[in-house]
């Protein structure tokens, strides 16, 4: 016994060493951030890899999720991590993956993440899992079966046991950041009500049973053990770290829990950001628990898959918690087609089959990062991005299971949105963003022909996350000239800053010169006013030619304010899967129109002699832009033909002669 506790003084140690090395998880600034393990600085996270040195291979890793894993130890279970520490393309983006493998009777011991909340899945057998709330320590417990799924809030104390006593069982677990923390802790489990049964207890503490009754009954030795063990300096740290737990619940990342938990009242008539929490004392376990039979084949559609997602409308204890899990299937040549999820970050394991996989960054390079996966490989597609899965093998299905870092990520299948809104986009706008003529466009896949993915993705109230992070300090000024990539940029020493590094001679009364699709947009970020680091804001001018427009586009980190100052504009945005709900205006001189976080939106000059200028203020340092058209069609390397062919429901003739285009971009 006291052996083992001074075991868990260690780990609780180590635990608060790396809590100073990460407190939370930061929000991205650009696309991506790969991890440099070589790097020596030492910032929150890791400081980021050179983007020309980043390949495919940084958001892969032949985890092997597929191979049973050694449980010949004393507790009868053993953890695959998939964090930032062996999976650098992580690094900012909030999420990791566990696989967990548990011995005949095995146990994994109470435990805390203090920077995630857990989303498990079974793979094989039967679990009782369960966890402890902070004071006054009321207890959450299920037995749970393949296919099933269990949430554990952030922070709280929770176990699994496989109940049976001949077959092994298997778990796969998603955490909300990328480097969740492990703390293996005694404190509180023996005062929970009602207690944790004294089977999962005996082997957590790795004593017999009687040993462990002797213990409780003995309470006045017990008593003096835990004075001497207050006394040692260990325990000391080990206290340190429980009020810095304590400490960092409050602080916690977004979307920020300030309870426990908040389980989802869906009758609520209140409405709040994600939903208003039910009332405590009328929650039960089954509100963190769904039968979600993610074991079960699923029936594939027309573009061959099938997307089953499990989030907050499904399990209402996710509720301000930021994650979600889905199984994909896929039929032998089928596809998840291209599309984006405005508000999370993915990790896709693969659990039968061979998937070709891909996303493109945002503009103006959009470079294709692509891989061919097997069985039990991992992938990751940063938040926002357009990405997507095919299975090339004519004879047999595929099957994954995707973790994202969102209670309600959102879906937009690009080819849907784009052409199957409802209303429908005019096609004057179409056809000039997608520099064809309007019959070729009519022959890509009318409304009708689509085939919506699924109706899984429901819409709730829109997320909004912060995606750039609080200052910690005045300003901290972007230092162009650092040799170290951080997520953002690194500070300028104070002294040297002064007040140009808050102004741009931007000219941004002036008119541009607009292009092939007849507009140009001046941004300025980061890049042109360093002074807008960590301010999460930046602001751009749009130019219209008669006629011109600023094609359909995402931007993965922020919401945009448009302001017209001259001229008309017909403006609009699709909403996420599976509604694709049109939301268009025209707007007058003076008129301000809203465009929210990631949602694909278009702005066109529907006057033929007269051009329109509007200023536009995003909310973000570096919003990022995805033009649509340019990012699908004009990716370098290409996407598959094969692939984007069944997307849009046309001949690869038609995709190779877009591919052959030259995509001019606006928009960077
Ligand atoms: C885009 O490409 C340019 C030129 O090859 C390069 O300098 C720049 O670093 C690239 N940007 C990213 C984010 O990869
Ligand atoms: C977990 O499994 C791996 C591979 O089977 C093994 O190398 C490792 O020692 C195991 N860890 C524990 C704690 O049993
Ligand atoms: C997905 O599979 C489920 C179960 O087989 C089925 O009810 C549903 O209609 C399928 N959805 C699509 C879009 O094919
Ligand atoms: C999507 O459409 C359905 C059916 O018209 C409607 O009930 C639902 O409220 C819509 N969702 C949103 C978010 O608009
Ligand atoms: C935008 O306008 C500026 C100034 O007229 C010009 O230098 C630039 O090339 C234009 N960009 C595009 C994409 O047309």
């Amino acid at each position: 016994m006291a052996s083992s506790s001074s075991l868990y003084l260690l780990a609780a140690l180590l635990a608060l060493a790396s809590w100073q090395a990460i407190a939370f998880d930061p929000s991205p600034l650009q696309d991506f951030c790969v991890a440099d393990m070589k790097s020596p600085v030492g910032v929150n996270g890791f400081p980021c890899k050179n983007p020309m040195e980043v390949n495919s291979d940084d958001f892969f890793n032949a985890a092997k999720f597929d191979m049973p894993r050694s449980t010949m130890n004393k507790v009868g279970s053993n953890v695959t991590n998939l964090n930032v520490l062996n999976f650098p393309g992580l690094n900012t983006l909030g999420i990791s993956l566990a696989r967990i493998d548990y011995a005949p009777l095995g146990v994994n011991p109470p435990h805390i993440h203090p920077r995630a909340t857990e989303l498990l899945t079974v793979l094989e057998g039967t679990l009782y899992v369960g966890f402890v709330t902070s004071n006054p320590n009321r207890f959450f417990s299920k037995v749970v079966h393949k296919g099933d799924t269990f949430v554990f809030p952030k922070a709280m104390i929770h176990f699994q046991m496989n109940l049976d006593h001949n077959k092994p069982a298997v778990a796969q677990s998603s955490l909300n950041s990328q480097n969740p923390g492990v703390i293996t802790i005694a404190s509180a489990v023996f005062g929970s009500k009602p207690p944790i049964s004294d089977d999962v207890l005996t082997k957590a503490f790795q004593v017999e049973k009687k040993l462990e009754k002797q213990q409780i009954i003995q309470q006045e030795e017990e008593q003096k053990l835990i004075q001497s063990r207050m006394a040692s300096p260990s325990s000391l740290c080990l206290l340190a770290a429980l009020l810095a737990l304590i400490s960092w619940q409050a602080m916690a990342s977004d979307p920020s829990p300030v309870q426990d938990f908040c389980v989802a009242d869906m009758h609520s008539p209140v409405r709040v950001n994600g939903f208003a929490c039910l009332n405590p004392m009328e929650v039960n376990a089954d509100h963190f628990f769904k039968a979600a039979k993610l074991d079960t084949p699923r029936k594939t559609n027309k573009v061959g898959s099938n997307v089953t997602l499990i989030n907050v409308m499904q399990i209402p204890g996710l509720n301000t918690l930021g994650i979600s899990i889905a199984r994909i299937d896929y039929a032998p040549l089928g596809q998840n087609p291209p599309h984006t999820h405005p508000r999370a970050t993915e990790i896709l394991t693969v659990l039968e089959g061979t998937l070709y996989v891909g996303f493109v960054t945002s503009n103006p390079n959009n470079t294709l990062f692509s891989k061919v996966l097997n069985k039990g490989d991992v992938f990751m597609f940063p938040q926002g991005l357009i990405h997507f899965q095919f299975n090339p093998n004519p004879h047999q299905p595929a099957v994954a299971i995707a973790a994202l870092s969102s209670q309600n990520p959102g879906a937009i299948t690009i080819a849907n949105a784009v052409f199957g809104s409802k209303p429908p986009i005019s096609d004057e706008v179409l056809a000039k963003a997608f520099q064809v003529e309007k019959e070729i466009q009519s022959q890509m896949a009318s409304p009708s022909s689509l085939c919506l993915l699924a109706a899984l993705l429901a819409l709730v109230s829109w997320q909004t996350i912060a995606s750039d992070p609080s200052p910690l300090q005045d300003f901290c000024v972007a230092d162009e000239h650092s040799p170290v990539l951080v997520n953002g940029f690194a500070c300028l020493d104070p002294k040297h800053v002064n007040a140009d590094h808050f102004f741009k001679a931007a000219m941004l009364d002036t008119p541009r010169k607009t292009n092939k699709v007849g507009s140009n947009v001046t941004l300025i970020n980061v890049m042109q006013i360093p002074g807008l680091n960590t301010l999460g804001i930046s602001i751009a001018r749009i130019d219209y030619a008669p006629l011109g427009q600023n094609p359909p586009h995402t931007h993965p980190r922020a919401t945009e304010i448009l302001t017209v100052l001259e001229g008309t504009l017909y403006v609009g945005f699709v909403t996420s899967n599976p509604n694709n709900t049109l939301f268009s205006k025209v707007l007058k001189k003076g008129d301000v129109f809203v465009f929210p976080v990631g949602l694909i939106h278009f702005q066109f000059n529907p006057n033929p002699h007269q051009p329109a200028v509007a200023i536009a203020a995003l909310s973000s340092q570096n919003p990022g832009a995805i033009t649509i058209a340019n990012a699908v069609f004009g990716s370098k390397p290409p996407i598959s033909d094969e692939v984007l062919a069944k997307a849009f429901q046309v001949e690869k003739g038609t995709i190779d002669w877009l591919q052959a285009q030259f995509w001019e971009n606006n928009h960077y």
